[in-house]
């Protein structure tokens, strides 16, 4: 199979030029750039080449497929589980132009790591279309964990993914974390976290339903900035003493990210992620009524001034990456579990199909983001950060042939009805979008087409990686 995208502009976080792709088996084969602007001689063009595909991309970007480093689609969680499978949220991602998810494997306590990471391995084994890895849950430490852990790296994963918050449940103690980076700094596997104060939850979310607080607005008061800041610094602590490589995932605030970068300041060898869902939705989105529980996700959506910090952050490259966390539960059924008691809302928002549009829309096109960022944050740094990169995250002979021929002259609008997701609502309903895929491709086959699923159930990759210091 052989596949010829002519005229497009590449867009890469180091390049922006006119060129001619080819790709054959699965890779990047041929770059021919046409552009003036390029710095080199060699300009020309690919006519005399046969291809099966041939595409026309003229007026349109050529990006590297988008890489969302932090999904969850087989979820164990609340009493529940997460609605997607790997063939929908695959559809969903690549629809949306994401070419290569990194999914969180959570075990409960109890559970064995390696039987964890075999059965979500199973999950997705032969069922995704696109190509996914995973991050390793830390939710136990002991010796025989340990022993698994270092069995997991060894077959190929080289991150950890720890949880501060959820007590009882996912929730590690300072002995479990200061093992986990221990260990994660001897194999060179960087540590996802998720950072809240778990006791400081509980009280909180004791003291509200005392006072007969239940509806979803008392969510946010049960996890306020300070909560999700001291579990920052909590971190920062134990990745200074460790040396660990640290990335925090799902950061909200204006309060969390000065922790971040107060540990920054004293190298601590720490990343920061933000959602699309923080940016674009605020506290508001979680009230007035129980129609709010729609949006209740940890930590919870934040008051509007924290956008435009958050925005800057990720056009200075103080946030890394932009991800979706995503985490789809139903509202007609499941997200009803916590009507009389916030505590019991499944936390999650949808969001792995439209990251990728509204970022452009609400980033490039507002001139919030510079389009070189857009690609950085939303595929290139989380190829780099976890061991993925130059194969995915990048337009260079010898990569993954995972790219998106981007229209930036459709216009749409985001509704559940029209969805790939397996979940009966949208956060975002109703936002209009500016830009869309034209076309999706899977190592040089095309995935989707015009918001049209158009690939193949199975032929997903589970990527190895090795472990790095970055
Ligand atoms: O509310 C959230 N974020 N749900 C998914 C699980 C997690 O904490 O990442
Ligand atoms: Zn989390
Ligand atoms: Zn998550």
């Amino acid at each position: 199979m052989s596949l010829l995208i002519k005229n497009g502009e590449i867009v890469t976080p180091d390049e922006r030029y006119v060129a001619d792709i080819y790709c054959e088996n699965e890779t990047i084969s041929r770059i021919e750039p046409k552009s003036a602007s390029r710095t080199d001689s060699s300009r020309g063009e690919i006519d005399n080449v046969q291809a099966d595909e041939v595409i026309d991309a003229s007026g349109k970007h050529v990006f590297p497929g988008f890489i969302d480093p932090h999904v969850h689609i087989y979820l164990p969680f609340m009493g529940t589980y997460a609605k997607d499978t790997h063939e929908t949220a695959s559809r969903a991602a690549l629809v949306g132009g994401t070419t290569t998810f990194i999914e969180m494997i959570c075990p409960a306590r109890g559970d064995r790591p390696l039987e964890a990471f075999e059965l979500w391995l199973d999950k997705a084994q032969g069922k995704s279309a696109c190509d996914c890895t995973f991050h390793m849950g830390v939710t136990r430490y002991d010796e025989q964990a340990e022993q698994d852990f270092r069995e997991i790296v060894r077959r190929g994963l080289s991150s950890f993914k720890i949880f501060l918050a959820y007590k009882g449940a996912f929730g590690i103690d300072d002995r479990e974390l200061y093992a986990t980076l221990s260990l994660a700094k001897k194999l060179g596997v960087i540590v996802t976290a998720h950072c809240e104060n778990a006791d400081l939850v509980l009280e909180l979310q004791r003291k509200l339903l005392a006072e007969g607080k239940t509806g979803p607005e008392y969510h946010y008061w049960s996890r306020p900035p300070v909560v999700e800041a001291e579990g920052v610094r909590h971190l920062m602590t134990f990745a200074e003493l460790t040396g660990a490589h640290v990335y925090i995932v799902h950061t909200s605030c204006e309060e969390a990210l000065n922790e971040a970068m107060r540990g920054k300041a004293r190298d601590v060898n720490v990343w920061v992620e933000t959602l699309i869902q923080y940016l674009l939705l605020d506290r508001t989105a979680a009230e007035p009524n129980f129609e709010g529980a729609k949006n209740v996700m940890s930590p919870p959506l934040r008051d509007k001034k924290n956008q435009e910090v958050m925005w800057k952050a990720l056009a200075d490259g103080s946030v890394a990456t932009l991800a979706t966390d995503h985490a789809p539960f139903d509202y007609e059924t499941q997200k009803q579990m916590g009507r009389d008691d916030f505590t019991k809302i499944p936390n999650g928002i949808p969001s792995l199909e439209d990251r990728v549009n509204l970022y452009y829309t609400r980033g490039v096109k507002s001139g919030k983001i510079d389009i070189q960022r857009f690609v950085d944050s939303a595929s290139t740094q989380a190829a780099k950060l976890f061991g993925l990169y130059p194969r995915k995250g990048a337009i260079k002979v010898g990569s993954d042939a995972d790219l998106v021929v981007y229209d930036p002259n459709y216009r749409g609008m985001i509704s559940a009805k029209t969805h790939q997701m397996n979940v009966d609502y949208n956060s975002f309903e109703g936002m209009q979008i500016e830009g869309r895929p034209h076309v999706v491709t899977v190592r040089g086959k095309i995935a989707a087409r015009d918001g049209t699923f158009i690939g193949e159930i199975g032929r997903g990759r589970l990527l190895q990686r090795e472990p790095c210091h970055h």
